[in-house]
């Protein structure tokens, strides 16, 4: 019998989510800054170094299988992104790094060796400063970058203003695939045929949208695209890279001699946060095998983990959703809210559970900060969105409120949050 989604059955393996403040269970809608982990991601770490707390490439028993550990990491990903690659060819595919913003600079420049004065790159409006900020620093290559604008109404991306910007001098597109602001979520298919039409490359931000839907970069067909696993029920300190084998194989990389490193990997990387972003995505397979079923006839042609792990992302995203829109409901009801971002639930299907709110009469700070005195945990500013945050004239009074959805959140801790904005408007 097929078994559908059940968040509390899931909740059990996140040992955090049990912390109370003031009697009462805390609750985490911080997650687009990072998610919290299950207990098995924390036992994979604590496993790594009682047994393989070494490095590669030695003679002897730890060694040997922290090799293998870091080959099964890079399987592991890409099955994940169902890349072309697997096993062991994965390494011609999946590069590790501290995070996503060092994996971006380092793809920047190496593309940037072979770019001058007459080229152009595009980043838009829309996207987190570790998208923008790497590709602007080209500029002093005598590279032209372009950002594309919005529709300030709803925060999607104008897609004219875009077609307007793209040209044959154009190498690189750089977008996000969501928002981490708003949660928009681009047509990134649509946007990378039209980048690859005039010869471009399409480098695809997930950080934002990795916990909440099925990512499949053959069927994107983008050059590169990159997460963080601390957003992705794993720890800090792992940043992924998935870039076409011959893109890849073409650019030239900086690269300390005669390292056997991937080619786009530099030094000793976080190998104890390999073996928790191993677990996560093992979590995450536990997910599709359990909850998954109703799904499989979505992804024809897949087997395996990968199956897996595109039912578990389904199931996730049918749960995620009504919960965004019983929450985005809610707070239409309350005096002064505004919400920022496509907040018509017959558009949610482009939109990532993230939820942007500005209140008339309290600041974003004042907000969060009573908010979290009732044990609920949202972030307020820009969040590196600064672009977004100044077009839509919202820098100068410190930016929204961002609750972000994952699929360890409940209807009840969603009602909390309504009342608790209710509470605050009371109060004045
Ligand atoms: C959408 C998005 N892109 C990129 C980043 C940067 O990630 P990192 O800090 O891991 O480099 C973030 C972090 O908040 C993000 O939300």
């Amino acid at each position: 019998m097929e078994k559908y989604f059940n968040s509390n059955e899931l909740r059990e393996e996140f040992p955090s989510l049990t912390r109370t403040q003031d009697g009462r269970q805390v609750v985490y809608f911080d997650g687009p800054a990072g998610t919290q982990v299950p207990q098995r991601v924390i036992d994979a770490i604590t496993r790594h170094y009682l047994e393989i707390n070494t490095h590669l490439d030695g003679a002897f028993i730890p060694s040997e299988r922290l090799n293998q550990k870091v080959a099964e990491a890079r399987a592991i990903y890409a099955d994940f992104f169902n890349a072309p690659s697997s096993g062991e060819s994965a390494f011609d595919e999946i590069a590790f790094s501290l995070n996503m913003t060092s994996h971006t600079y380092n793809i920047s420049r190496s593309i940037g060796k072979t770019l001058g004065p007459g080229d152009e790159l595009i980043v838009t409006v829309l996207d987190h400063e570790s998208n923008v900020s790497p590709w602007v620093a080209l500029e002093e290559r005598g590279v032209k970058v372009h950002c594309v604008d919005i529709n300030p109404e709803d925060c999607t991306l104008d897609m004219a203003d875009f077609e307007s910007k793209l040209s044959e001098h154009t190498k690189v597109v750089a977008v996000g695939v969501a928002a981490n602001a708003v949660g928009t979520i681009n047509d990134i298919k649509t946007i990378t045929a039209m980048a690859h039409s005039v010869g471009a490359l399409m480098y695809a931000d997930a950080v934002h949208i990795a916990p909440h839907f099925p990512i499949d970069v053959r069927d994107l067909g983008v050059d590169f695209l990159v997460c963080s696993i601390y957003k992705l029920f794993g720890p800090h300190g792992v940043g992924v890279l998935y870039g076409k084998k011959d893109v890849l194989e073409g650019l030239p990389a900086y690269k300390v001699r005669p390292s056997n490193y991937q080619k786009f990997e530099s030094g000793t990387p976080n190998f104890e946060g390999l073996s928790g972003a191993i677990a996560c995505i093992e979590y995450l397979a536990d997910v599709g095998k359990k909850f998954g079923a109703p799904y499989v006839d979505r992804f024809p042609g897949l087997t395996g983990r990968r199956l897996d792990l595109k039912t578990a992302m389904a199931a996730i995203r049918e749960y995620e959703m009504p919960l965004f829109k019983r929450m985005v409901d809610g707070m239409k009801q309350i005096p002064g809210v505004k919400i920022w971002g496509i907040a018509d639930s017959a558009r949610f299907d482009r939109r990532a559970p993230t939820m942007a709110f500005t209140m008339s009469g309290f600041s974003p700070r004042q907000i969060a900060k009573h908010l979290g005195e009732n044990g609920i945990y949202v972030w307020h500013g820009d969040f590196f969105a600064q672009a977004l945050i100044e077009r839509l004239g919202l820098f100068e009074t410190g930016g929204v409120v961002r609750v972000g959805l994952t699929h360890y959140n409940t209807a009840d801790e969603v009602d909390r949050l309504i009342e608790a904005i209710h509470a605050l408007v009371k109060k004045g």
